[in-house]
């Protein structure tokens, strides 16, 4: 099989929830989030947006997100905060994600948008792999509240909010992910037979 760098790179990210300081510097970080604008974009939306935490505003953000998920109805037991506020004590860089939604766009349908950006978070979390760093996407923290993504500056009525990506160094060395043989969830297709 032909390999190349760049590829077998591609093949060896893993998400990983662990991370610590140091976070990308302000160059990297830029770079990162430039790789986002390489994600596909019909008709050219740019509806990409992206809000950064950094380490000393995240555990005001898990307050915000506890108290927002326990005021929606949502429980969040002692113990699952207490775990979710020491992983978050250690993570350096927080990355809200959110699109700006294209109301009724006859061209772009809103799955096309959605499309666009999880091209977008995957180019970014491909870009921190390949500089070293790691990351991981999570949707708790107050995602499917009105509260969080609004606080963030993305109010429900313009903006889709697709939840969080916690970057940093990763704590942990992990080994190689098990993935899928892909080729079992794929088809060649075929014309049928035209009927005489
Ligand atoms: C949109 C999205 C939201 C996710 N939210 C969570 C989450 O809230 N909690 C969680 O444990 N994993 C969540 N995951 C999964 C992890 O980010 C990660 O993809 C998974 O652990 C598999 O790791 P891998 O990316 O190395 O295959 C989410 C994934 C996606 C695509």
């Amino acid at each position: 099989m032909h390999t190349s760098q760049p590829l077998d790179a591609l093949l060896s990210r893993r998400s990983q929830k662990l991370v610590q300081a140091p976070a990308p510097d302000a160059a990297q970080l830029t770079q990162i989030l430039q790789a986002a604008a390489c994600a596909p974009d019909h008709s050219a939306l740019r509806a990409w947006r992206f809000a950064l935490i950094e380490q000393a505003d995240i555990a005001a953000l898990a307050d915000l997100a506890i108290n927002a998920t326990r005021q929606s109805g949502r429980e969040i037991t002692p113990e699952k905060e207490k775990n979710m506020r020491t992983w978050l004590a250690q993570v350096p860089l927080l990355i809200a994600l959110a699109y700006k939604i294209s109301h009724d766009n006859a061209k772009v349908p809103e799955i096309e948008q959605t499309l666009s950006m999880g091209a977008a978070v995957m180019n970014i979390q491909n870009a921190i792999h390949l500089l070293g760093f790691a990351s991981y996407w999570s949707t708790g923290l107050g995602t499917y509240t009105d509260v969080v993504p609004e606080a963030l500056g993305f109010d429900g009525l313009d903006y889709r909010f697709v939840g969080f990506l916690a970057v940093g160094t990763p704590i942990t060395t992990a080994g190689p992910a098990q993935r899928p043989d892909v080729m079992s969830f794929t088809h060649v297709w075929k014309p049928t037979p035209a009927r005489q």
